[in-house]
């Protein structure tokens, strides 16, 4: 059996700028800008890809496309080996069982006029028309306890009467409800309180190793991602500019970005501090610019950086030094011979950084 359930190659995606009214008055074609760019990455069985980038760098486009609710401009699409770029109608709709979502906001996601029971049936309307009431019962109660809730004392409840803690549990059940075998999670823990992110993090494991699901963990919180993912891809305006094992990325950061990204984590680890690295408060550009995307955020910007985009290619040193904890196949399509647990990085100068 094929190890890899999605597979991502050569992905793009761009969105219409912003045009005034006088440019609609006169039909003046609006700018694009490039949102996804050229991104391609791979996600094993019952691995956890963790997806992290500032805001606006196309995380959650990422997510639209994966679901297929926005299409790309170019790029493949591998769920299970099919290219679900290409599907439609029923083809599209058995696929889309089989991937699940995950959002932000457990509040707003979850209907308040339905029963716990309805929300967690509710796919199964749509995926499983004519299942028998026993059967869909059985389908209900089997998630609920997958999450760790008491089927019994939850299904006549409606949202409002539930903690932070328990809709995200019931997100996760009406997910899992189609037995999927990737579930993207968009900051399934960034609304909820700190004491417990920990238990719905401990769940995604739960569901990783017991049933094999694979997820897209997309956060901003890189010091508690490390407790939970296998591989980690580091995204900037769009682009992959770092990608490896997690303990690798984040105990040896190449890229002048992540490195200022974890040195902005407050005591993260005290092995940290000799990676501590600033960068520059330029403001951002948002034209389709040639050269590396991080120049203006850069210190260590050459020449050669504002003439040409670095592109994404392996750290030759580690690839002798592979720390042996993850089981990791995520690198990008175009090397797919590479071995796994490789760590990739785009930036000319990585190496003379210290
Ligand atoms: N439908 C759209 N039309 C135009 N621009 C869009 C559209 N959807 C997203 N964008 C733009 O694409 C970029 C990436 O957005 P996206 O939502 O993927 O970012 P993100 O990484 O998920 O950010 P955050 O961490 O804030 O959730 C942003 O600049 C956003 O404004
Ligand atoms: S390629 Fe140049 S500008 Fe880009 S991150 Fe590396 S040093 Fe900085
Ligand atoms: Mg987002």
């Amino acid at each position: 059996m094929n190890d890899i359930i999605l597979n991502i190659v050569d992905l793009n995606k761009s969105f219409p700028l912003h045009s005034g009214i006088s440019d609609l008055i006169r039909f003046k074609k609006s700018k694009k800008i490039k949102v996804i760019d050229n991104i391609s990455f791979k996600i094993s069985r019952g691995e956890i890809l963790v997806l992290a980038g500032e805001s606006g760098s196309g995380k959650t486009t990422i997510a639209k496309l994966i679901m297929r609710s926005i299409n790309p401009d170019s790029g493949s699409i591998f769920f299970d080996n099919i290219d679900i770029t290409k599907l439609k109608g029923k083809d599209l709709l058995k696929t889309r069982s089989k991937i699940q979502i995950i959002f932000q906001d457990p509040y707003s996601s979850l209907d308040p006029r339905m029963k716990i029971f309805d929300i967690v049936k509710e796919p199964l309307d749509v995926h499983k028309k004519g299942l028998k009431k026993i059967d869909i019962k059985e389908y209900v109660f089997s998630a609920l306890k997958k999450v760790n809730l008491n089927p019994d004392d939850i299904i006549s409840k409606f949202p409002h009467m539930l903690s932070g803690g328990q809709r995200q549990r019931v997100s996760f059940a009406r997910a899992l409800v189609l037995k999927p075998r990737l579930i993207i999670a968009d900051e399934p823990v960034s609304m909820l309180d700190v004491s417990i992110r920990g238990q719905i993090l401990e769940l995604m494991k739960k569901l990783k190793q017991e049933e094999n699901i694979s997820f897209l963990y997309i956060t901003h919180d890189l010091a508690t991602s490390q407790y939970v993912g296998d591989n980690i891809i580091i995204l900037y305006k769009g682009q992959i500019i770092e990608q490896g094992n997690i303990k690798q990325v984040l105990y040896k950061p190449l890229h002048p970005y992540t490195r200022a990204l974890i040195a902005a984590i407050p005591k993260f680890t005290k092995d940290q501090a000799h990676h501590e690295i600033k960068i520059k408060n330029d403001p951002e550009s948002i034209s389709n610019q040639v050269g590396c995307k991080f120049i203006n955020k850069c210190l260590y910007s050459t020449e050669k950086c504002k003439n040409s985009e670095p592109l994404l290619t392996i750290d030759e040193e580690e690839e002798t030094h592979i720390p042996s904890s993850s089981s990791s196949s995520s690198s990008p399509s175009s090397t797919p011979h590479e071995p796994h647990n490789s760590h990739f990085i785009r930036c000319f100068n990585y190496e003379s950084i210290s």
